[in-house]
């Protein structure tokens, strides 16, 4: 049977940031292959509105939600009681949830995406939910996995940006000068890096217990950007296009299933081929 090994039946999975564009995705790839989802966000209507619309195709009884600031230590500890209480496993943590700070520019406005001026409120609030929140996920569910002997596996969504540096051409204006130029903050490629490293870490801490780590990097998802940015961006990627928000699904349902049971501390970057043009 080539697709047994996908055959996510009887597994939970717990998505952070799943009320957004590809989180509702990863959990619709899971849901697919059989997996009970567990949609954690920070809003409550946005994850209702996320459970409806899973709810249109998937049975709703596996979908569940739970308010999670991943950034909140007792909460994410509280969401775990309350899942363990109700009998549920975690076999499958998506650290998904991050801060994409859109990247705007205004003339007479000072350019708070440039390195020079950009806050440090914004640099700790958006680790603290990248980065911080997928530590503290792992610590919590991945100690889990690791405890009760069953293994488990860990999906870090990164990013292109985790192998190479944002083309700040991308972002540019006209009519605007060098120093009030939006530029990509640097808070995204840090955190995606860190990302990366925290896969490492992750995949050798609990191989033994056969919990296993991965990454998966996605290139741009097109969800009606202007034009020009579309253009700018589309003439980087080999393929010419951007990803549409499913075509992530199989590679979700490859890393989360035992079809990639040897595959641990990876990287999986899926960009259209950007990152080697
Ligand atoms: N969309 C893309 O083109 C793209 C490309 C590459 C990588 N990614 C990565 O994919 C992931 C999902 O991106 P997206 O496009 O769906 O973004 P999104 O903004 O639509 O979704 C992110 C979700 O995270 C949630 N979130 C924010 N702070 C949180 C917190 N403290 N605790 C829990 N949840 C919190 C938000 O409420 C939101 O629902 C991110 O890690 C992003 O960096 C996206």
């Amino acid at each position: 049977m080539a697709f047994e090994k996908f055959n996510l039946s009887g597994k939970t999975a717990l998505i952070t940031g799943a009320a957004g564009l590809l989180g509702i995705e990863h959990a619709a790839a899971l849901l697919e292959s059989g997996a009970q989802v567990v949609l954690t966000d920070i809003g409550e209507a946005a994850l209702l509105s996320a459970h409806t619309n899973l709810a249109q195709n998937f049975d709703a009884t596996k979908i569940i939600t739970k308010v999670m600031d991943v950034t909140n230590p007792q909460r994410v500890h509280v969401v775990a009681e309350e899942l363990w209480a109700d009998g549920l496993r975690i076999d499958i943590l998506v650290n998904n949830a991050a801060i994409d700070p859109k990247v705007k520019g205004d003339q007479g406005v000072l350019e708070t995406s440039r390195l020079e001026n950009f806050p440090l409120d914004q640099w700790e609030l958006q680790v603290a939910v990248g980065l911080t929140g997928a530590f503290l996920c792992s610590q919590v569910f991945g100690a889990a996995m690791a405890k009760d002997g069953k293994g488990g596996v860990i999906l870090n969504i990164a990013s292109d940006l985790s192998v190479f540096s944002p083309d700040q051409r991308l972002y540019r204006k006209q009519g605007l000068t060098d120093d009030a130029q939006p530029v990509k903050p640097v808070t995204y490629s840090v955190i995606k890096a860190g990302l990366i490293g925290l896969t490492r870490y992750l995949a050798t801490y609990w191989a033994d217990k056969n919990v296993r780590c991965n990454a998966l990097s996605p290139g741009g998802v097109y969800n009606g950007q202007g034009d020009e940015f579309v253009q700018r961006l589309s003439s980087l990627i080999p393929l010419g296009r951007m990803a549409s928000r499913d075509e992530y699904h199989a590679a979700v349902q490859f890393l989360c299933s035992d079809a990639s049971s040897y595959m641990n501390g990876q990287n999986v970057v899926m960009d259209g081929g950007r990152s080697v043009w």
